[in-house]
């Protein structure tokens, strides 16, 4: 493991602003970010026997099983790249079993950071979401306007973003949430993700560039 590499967990309910925290953790820290949501709809995209049978449990906004998500994170997790940089583990792990895989593994975050976002904006912040098939960037009909019109004309939505299907992810969440913040006591940190996008980066980033000088003190210290 590479001391000056960062080894980050982030969570939170549906749209609490988790991918939008990890593009700029992502460009400020260089770590390799990997997201089970992301991870899982790709392998929709490519129509594998994987991705046919994820979708059916993402449509009733419940966890996809072990036997699909376990091994797909791990893959990657273990790649060079995320060894060598650091890796930012968004959306995994989600359950107790999932977590005791990683555990398994001898794998640990240095910190686990979880967005409190109350209920009542998340309906709103999933149903205003829009997506940008190009580039990736996430993106909010009314919190983050797309720059121009091209990139306006060619926005996506996802399929689970309905009121009613964000009201089933969330009663998941709240049903998983707990057993992770026992077993990442040590490591967890709240971060209050009702400000504005810039404000939610500040106290992450404050908090990553402790966690960063206190990993590296620690290395050279040993
Ligand atoms: P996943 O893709 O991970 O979805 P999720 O957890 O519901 O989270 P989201 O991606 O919806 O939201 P986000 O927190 O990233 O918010 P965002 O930054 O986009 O999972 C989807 C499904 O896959 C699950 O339901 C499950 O079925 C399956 N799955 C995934 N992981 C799994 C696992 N480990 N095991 C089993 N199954 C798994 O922001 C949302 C919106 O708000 C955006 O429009 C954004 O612009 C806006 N916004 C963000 N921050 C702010 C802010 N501060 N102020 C105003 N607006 C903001």
């Amino acid at each position: 493991e590479n001391a000056d590499a960062l080894n980050v967990m982030i969570a939170g309910a549906p749209a609490s602003g988790k991918g939008t925290q990890c593009e700029l953790i992502k460009a400020k820290y260089g770590l390799v970010h990997i997201s089970a949501g992301d991870l899982l709809r790709a392998e929709i995209a490519t129509g594998t026997a994987n991705g046919k049978q994820a979708k059916e449990f993402m449509e009733k906004g419940q966890l996809v099983p072990d036997e699909i998500v376990v091994n797909m994170v791990k893959e990657r997790l273990l790649q060079e790249d995320a060894q060598e940089k650091g890796w930012l583990l968004d959306g995994y792990p989600r359950s107790y079993s999932q977590s005791m895989a990683l555990e398994n593994l001898g794998i640990r975050p240095d910190i686990f950071i979880l967005l409190d976002v109350p209920d009542e904006l998340l309906v709103e912040r999933v149903v205003g979401r829009r997506l940008d098939p190009v580039t990736g960037k996430i993106y909010h009909l009314k919190y983050s306007p797309p720059e121009n019109e091209e990139i306006a004309s060619r926005l996506t939505q996802r399929f689970d973003d309905t009121e009613e299907k964000v009201k089933l992810r969330l009663q998941t969440h709240y049903q998983n949430i707990e057993s992770l913040v026992s077993i990442y006591e040590d490591v967890i940190v709240h971060v209050k993700g009702d400000t504005t996008v810039e404000d939610v980066f500040g106290e992450i980033d404050k908090l990553l560039a402790s966690s960063l000088t206190k990993k590296t003190e620690m290395v050279a210290s040993s």
